[in-house]
């Protein structure tokens, strides 16, 4: 991925651009300070006092329930939700035997309520990880040549894979996949006859899969969850108005281990609109000065979970909380050894050692380098040419962000927007100091 970019150009004349801060850092930035520490920045931290939840639509916070529920009517007329889903969808369920009679989706049967409750939920490493992507022929000879073409969508980031189903793929094509996820950040496929089963063996095979908490998944398999416009908003996006988007995230940075390998499918595809844009962590960081990647290499930085809980006790007082956790501020992705920025203005807080004014001005300087440099971005467009067959977007949350385009409305579209995401949780965030920038390892030009 040959490429020179001029890192000046990306800033006002200041360098450190302002009024971008939709958070300001009123807690204690001294607190917990763990600088150029390995393995060890993500123990959970104390929180703050915190405004309500945000609408960071799609991102998810944690819960280990199982347990299931019937889910709630739409609210209004006639029918459940089951009868509203999509023909594709409906289609795709019966095809692979998903049972629909009481319902769907499927909600947890008890929704963590209280902060000690959530914060114990996955607080471990999870024993016998293993990072598929470092097993994989550096070749990737078993993926690409099953392949009829293997497709870059932009120099720095995305990649479509062509004439593969998901469904068929063996271990050492999905290892092959993996170490092409950390590589590119995102990689496509189209045209996908995928059952519901088979895209959640392919993220137990990549980690521990994540259960939402709070958002339905398909019944019987907590680990799919249901990420459908339609049914989301009516249920839990109240404050999702006109204007107002699902802001550039990565999800589930709180998570102990946070979201590894993420796995997107949209079975059925609106004729336009609803396109999802990524966005390279590893880019981003090449495109900090020598001086600056210095400053933030070894930094920690708080990062919080995208639903709040109530304290014990006094609740009343002290309103909505988030689990908060402290992690590499950037951070070497085990496979591919290259630094990535771990930032994201939907969910990170404040710089650990810095003053909160400080954090805050550095902190939205990081996110203006990631989202608005559109040369280490793609747009992933969903549609296809194949009627009834899904798409996929594979990415690496640990080294990227994410948001969706609001273009699409259920009301006006034809053919409604459903998709089903499977998270793989990934292991420990570290920085290893004497790891390279992707653009050093790759010997590319630092300009
Ligand atoms: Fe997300």
């Amino acid at each position: 991925m040959p490429s020179v970019t001029n890192k000046k150009s990306n800033s006002n004349n200041s360098g450190f651009p302002l009024g971008h801060s939709r958070k300001s850092s009123t807690a204690n930035t001294n607190s917990n300070s763990n600088n150029n520490n390995n393995n060890n920045n993500n123990k959970p931290v104390a929180t703050s006092n915190s405004s309500a939840a945000t609408n960071t639509a799609f991102s998810s916070a944690s819960s280990s329930s199982s347990a299931h529920t019937t889910p709630p009517k739409p609210s209004g007329k006639s029918g459940g939700w089951a009868e509203a889903l999509p023909e594709a969808t409906r289609k795709r369920f019966a095809k692979y035997n998903i049972d629909l009679s009481r319902g769907y989706p499927e909600r947890p049967a008890h929704i963590p309520r209280y902060l000690e409750e959530a914060y114990k939920i996955r607080n471990d490493r999870p024993e016998n990880y293993v990072e598929r992507g470092k097993n994989a022929d550096p070749e990737k000879k078993a993926l690409f040549g099953a392949a009829k073409e293997v497709r870059d969508l932009t120099k720095h980031i995305g990649t479509e894979i062509v004439g593969v189903q998901l469904e068929d793929l063996s271990e050492k094509q999905l290892d092959e996949l993996a170490l092409l996820v950390a590589e590119r950040v995102v990689v496509v496929f189209r045209e996908q006859d995928l059952s519901p089963q088979r895209q959640l063996e392919i993220g137990k095979y990549y980690g521990r899969v994540e259960v939402h908490p709070i958002q339905g998944h398909v019944p019987g398999y907590p680990g799919i969850t249901t990420v459908w416009n339609k049914y989301n908003r009516a249920k839990y996006l109240q404050q999702y108005q006109k204007g107002i988007n699902s802001g550039w995230h990565t999800d589930l940075v709180h998570e102990f281990t946070p979201a590894g390998i993420t796995h997107l499918h949209l079975d059925s595809i609106p004729e336009i609109g609803g396109d999802t844009c990524f966005t390279s962590g590893y880019a981003a960081y090449d495109k900090l000065s020598p001086a600056l990647q210095k400053f933030v290499d070894g930094k920690t930085v708080i990062q919080r979970s995208a639903h709040t809980y109530y304290k014990h006790g006094d609740q009343v007082f002290d309103g909505p909380q988030y689990i908060e956790r402290e992690h590499p501020l950037v951070h070497t992705h085990p496979v591919t050894g290259w630094k990535s920025l771990n930032v994201n203005r939907s969910l990170s807080l404040r710089i650990v050692g810095l003053e909160p004014a400080e954090s805050d001005l550095i902190l939205n300087y990081l996110y203006d380098v990631y989202e608005k440099n559109l040369d280490i971005q793609v747009r992933i467009s969903w549609q296809q040419d194949k009627p009834g067959l899904g798409a996929s977007a594979i990415w690496d949350n640990r080294v990227s962000q994410h948001v969706a385009v609001a273009d699409y409305n259920d009301e006006e579209a034809k053919t409604k927007r459903h998709a089903n995401r499977v998270t793989s949780l990934g292991d420990v965030l570290y920085f290893d100091p004497n790891s390279k920038s992707q653009r050093e390892a790759l010997g590319l030009s630092l300009d």
